[in-house]
């Protein structure tokens, strides 16, 4: 197969989707791994690495994009480049669909093959290609709100661990799965008071006493929310529903009531956020806005910020899963791995994840019925 690896154009965004050492095992399967210039360097990987390894550096995303019968990349592909859509291309990174409609109608349109990185879900229901990016955002999500908890950034001018005599700040995590879990890591490291919020009593009752029963969990309702968010220093917003879009459970009335100076890090934002006034996507270069004197925080691609260990632990996950659609192509790989099977979103102009077809109340397709075609 024809195997084709853009350099990514989202904000600041400097992971790459294989790095050179990944490429040998492509090489030894006779594939061809086409690479455009520049596509790793802010990973840290040169064109002259990727090319000792058996790939071929091509100039323009252009040329990739028309030459290749599978692209690997990291993020959803942006505006500019669904001009590369053509049917029975394969698109394989995270997607988010749920939250994108204009991606999702310029893959069905164009009958592109989308599978993507965050649906892919193993029998424990674990998603093996979301969970090292989580972990990632999960663990800078406290550190990303220590620092606009600084004053000069519009933060309350706290620190979050305190000092002796004074109290340390109140951490709120929404979510206890991946990224939460990793955010109570980091938050107890740094002796902040930490509430944790979830549906989930059996998780909750885990992750507590995995931390000595040092933070404070809740169940995951209206009146708990509206109680410990107002007390909050930092909110962190941890939560998913597989493939779907996120539930809007902090209202814009909880914010108002949240303290001047505060902090909110919706990581959640890339499914389309959990927080009402949140209303829009930050960046790398401009992350935060101010609404009802809190500060929101709503970058879609934190891990992109820190892309050397992004890009090795992501494509750890993902590259086993790379060579079997490479060895196989799509629907033999996916017949063959029924988690795999889980990934993919879109194909042949139909939607076959239920989830995105309740999202845009568009008709859904049983991915079976496309597989023996
Ligand atoms: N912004 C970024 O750069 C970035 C990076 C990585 C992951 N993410 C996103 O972070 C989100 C969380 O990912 P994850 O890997 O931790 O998912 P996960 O499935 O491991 O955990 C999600 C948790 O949310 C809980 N939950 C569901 N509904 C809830 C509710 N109403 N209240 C409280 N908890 C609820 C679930 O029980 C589960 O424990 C996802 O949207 C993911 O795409 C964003």
């Amino acid at each position: 197969m024809i195997i084709g690896v853009t350099k990514e154009i989202k904000n600041n965004e400097n992971r790459v989707g294989i790095t050179p050492s990944n490429i040998k095992n492509f090489v030894e399967n006779k594939h061809t791994i086409l690479v455009e210039s520049n596509a790793g360097l802010g990973s840290g990987f040169s064109d002259e690495e990727y090319r000792e390894n058996g790939a071929i550096i091509l100039q323009t995303a252009k040329e990739v994009w028309e030459k290749a019968e599978m692209i690997i990349k990291v993020k959803e592909p942006l505006q500019s480049e669904y001009k590369y859509f053509r049917p029975g291309l394969i698109i394989f990174t995270y997607l988010h669909l749920a939250a994108d409609r204009e991606l999702t109608e310029a893959m069905l349109e164009n009958k592109v093959i989308g599978i993507c990185y965050e649906t892919v879900e193993l029998e424990d229901h674990s998603l093996p290609l979301l969970t090292p990016m989580s972990q990632v955002a999960g663990r800078m999500s406290v550190q990303i709100g220590a620092h606009f908890l600084e004053r000069h950034y519009g933060g309350e001018g706290i620190l979050l661990g305190g000092v002796d005599n004074v109290d340390p700040g109140h951490i709120v995590i929404i979510g206890g799965g991946i990224v939460g879990h990793n955010a109570c890591q980091i938050a107890i490291g740094m002796k902040a008071k930490v509430t944790l919020l979830d549906l989930n009593a059996n998780l909750l009752q885990k992750i507590k006493k995995e931390f000595n029963n040092n933070i404070e969990t809740l169940i995951s309702t209206k009146e708990n929310l509206e109680n410990t968010i107002k007390t909050a220093d930092l909110v962190i917003g941890a939560v998913l529903i597989h493939g779907a879009k996120a539930p809007k459970i902090i209202t814009e009335k909880m914010v108002k009531s949240m303290k001047k100076g505060s902090v909110i890090v919706d990581v959640s934002i890339d499914q389309g956020g959990i927080v009402e006034t949140m209303d829009r996507i930050t960046t790398h270069e401009n992350p935060v806005f101010i609404k009802h004197d809190v500060v929101h925080y709503s970058v879609a691609n934190i891990p992109g910020a820190v892309p050397k260990t992004s890009t090795l632990a992501l494509t750890t996950a993902t590259m086993p899963y790379a060579l079997e659609i490479a060895n196989n192509g799509w629907k033999t790989a996916v017949k063959k791995d029924p988690y795999l099977a889980k990934g993919v979103n879109v194909a042949n102009g139909n939607i076959v994840y239920k989830a995105i077809s309740e999202a845009f109340n568009l008709p859904y397709l049983n991915l079976e019925r496309l597989l023996d075609e």
